[in-house]
């Protein structure tokens, strides 16, 4: 069977694990980049941004996998194109296409030259109906062509983790296709059969449901973590009350599960605030109000305040707080939206002295945080400081000595990783979402 040739335009977190995780499978794929650097590094099989495994995979697939500039060249060549680049958030909450529509006239204009039908896929994440707005006309314009007739469009959003984006990719809860007509959701469910286990669902749909979904699904999750977070502050004012023996308790009823119930920081990252907003921005564009879904944003915002609050409670007189973790997830590099970070800035505007560490992403932090110390090492970030949070669970943080610690400072764990018998002998050990005396 000859396989489709995919082209893949964006070539950043999730469109380089893209090309990497469909060429393990067999598929010729061409990268596509308006970022030279990034295209230069695809064809040196060198990942172009940070994500665990996706140097092993470029490296062993690279015979499969070139990057270009060129969209003549990546359209012309393949069969079915992914477009991932970026949708930026506005200021009320509405995602902007203005990259996606960019690009989708740009592939217009070299299926103008294409007499074979071309399966258009778009996976960056939209407001709902954006796609057949702005992209769509864009892609008819430009090539003079008819959607459904000479080529076709779909609508499908991937759920991956960034950290594990390559395993999440290749190993789906799901698959969500919005189609144009069923012959280009026919080609893209056949490509999946491939790429996924066994009976993975697919779920196929009308394009404004395929976006409505991505969001929806996005702001489900949020609302668990948010609920989450709720319970640990009441359990934090219960005598006797601790969060993650009343959420490992209510994770074991199968309507509620235990994944992404754990009472600790906020959530944050490149989609999960900014799903929540655009479902809430949607709605309101419809004139309905998502109660759920504007206490889940408004919960999340309040969560830096209240660990803020538990340090001040705790801080001496010019006393130096250290914050550990500022990426906003373990095994990524990525700030947006840290927990971390926002938590540095509070305490910055109030003129306490913090020292950073984190073990990917104290560069990019540089940028945001002006007065913050930051530590060359663990142990080094430990040693003065008075105040001690742990923000984000990164393993490594399991194993800080407690010797490291300064005698009578305070560890705040927010995610209960470490061992409290362990840390209470020369300093005190808090942990959030528990009542401590
Ligand atoms: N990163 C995630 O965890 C994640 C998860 C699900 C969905 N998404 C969605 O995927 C989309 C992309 O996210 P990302 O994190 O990969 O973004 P990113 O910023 O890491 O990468 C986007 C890439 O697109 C390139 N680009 C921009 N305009 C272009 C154009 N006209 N032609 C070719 N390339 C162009 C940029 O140079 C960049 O390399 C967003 O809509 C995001 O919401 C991201």
């Amino acid at each position: 069977m000859n396989l489709p040739v995919l082209s893949i335009i964006g070539l950043g977190k999730l469109g380089s694990p893209m090309v990497a995780a469909y060429a393990s499978k067999g598929y010729k794929v061409i990268g596509v980049d308006i970022n030279g650097d990034f295209v230069e590094s695809i064809n040196k099989a060198k990942p172009p941004v940070f994500e665990p495994k996706l140097g092993e995979y470029l490296l062993s697939y690279k015979e499969r996998i070139s990057a270009t500039q060129d969209y003549r060249e990546a359209i012309l060549n393949s069969d079915i194109t992914f477009i991932i680049v970026p949708t930026p958030s506005q200021e009320d909450g509405n995602f902007s296409t203005q990259y996606v529509v960019k690009a989708g006239e740009e592939i217009g204009k070299c299926l103008k030259e294409k007499n074979e039908f071309h399966v258009v896929v778009l996976v960056s994440t939209v407001t709902p109906g954006s796609t057949e707005k702005d992209l769509l006309p864009a892609l008819e314009g430009y090539s003079g062509k008819k959607c459904g007739v000479d080529f076709g469009l779909c609508y499908n959003p991937e759920f991956i983790a960034l950290g594990n984006v390559i395993e999440d990719l290749l190993n789906p809860d799901f698959v969500l296709i919005g189609e144009s007509e069923s012959r280009s959701g026919d080609i893209l469910e056949a490509f999946y059969k491939n790429i996924c286990p066994e009976g993975t669902p697919i779920k196929r749909m009308n394009i404004t449901n395929a976006e409505i979904t991505k969001i929806a699904l996005n702001t489900y999750v949020t609302t668990k973590i948010s609920y989450a977070n709720m319970i640990a502050e009441l359990c934090e004012k219960i005598p006797g009350g601790n969060v993650d023996i009343v959420t490992d308790a209510l994770g074991c009823d199968k309507r509620i599960g235990h994944k992404y119930l754990k009472g600790a920081t906020g959530y944050g990252g490149p989609c999960f605030p900014r799903d929540n907003r655009a479902l809430i921005y949607t709605a309101r564009n419809y004139k309905v109000i998502l109660p759920i879904a504007e206490a889940t944003d408004e919960i999340n915002r309040m969560q830096p305040d209240r660990i803020a609050k538990k340090i001040l409670d705790v801080l001496p007189p010019q006393g130096k707080v250290c914050i550990l973790g500022l990426s906003y997830k373990p095994d990524t590099n990525v700030i947006e939206e840290s927990q971390g970070i926002k938590l540095a800035k509070k305490l910055e505007e109030k003129d306490i002295s913090v020292t950073v560490y984190d073990p990917a992403a104290m560069n990019n932090a540089r940028q945001l945080l002006r007065k913050a110390n930051f530590a060359n090492s663990l142990q080094e970030a430990l040693t003065d400081s008075d105040v001690i949070v742990v923000v984000t669970p990164w393993p490594e943080f399991k194993e800080i000595d407690p010797d490291w610690l300064k005698a009578d400072s305070t560890i705040i764990d927010c995610w209960r990783m470490l061992d409290p018998q362990r840390f209470n002998k020369r300093s005190k050990y808090l942990a959030i979402g528990v009542y401590h005396e």
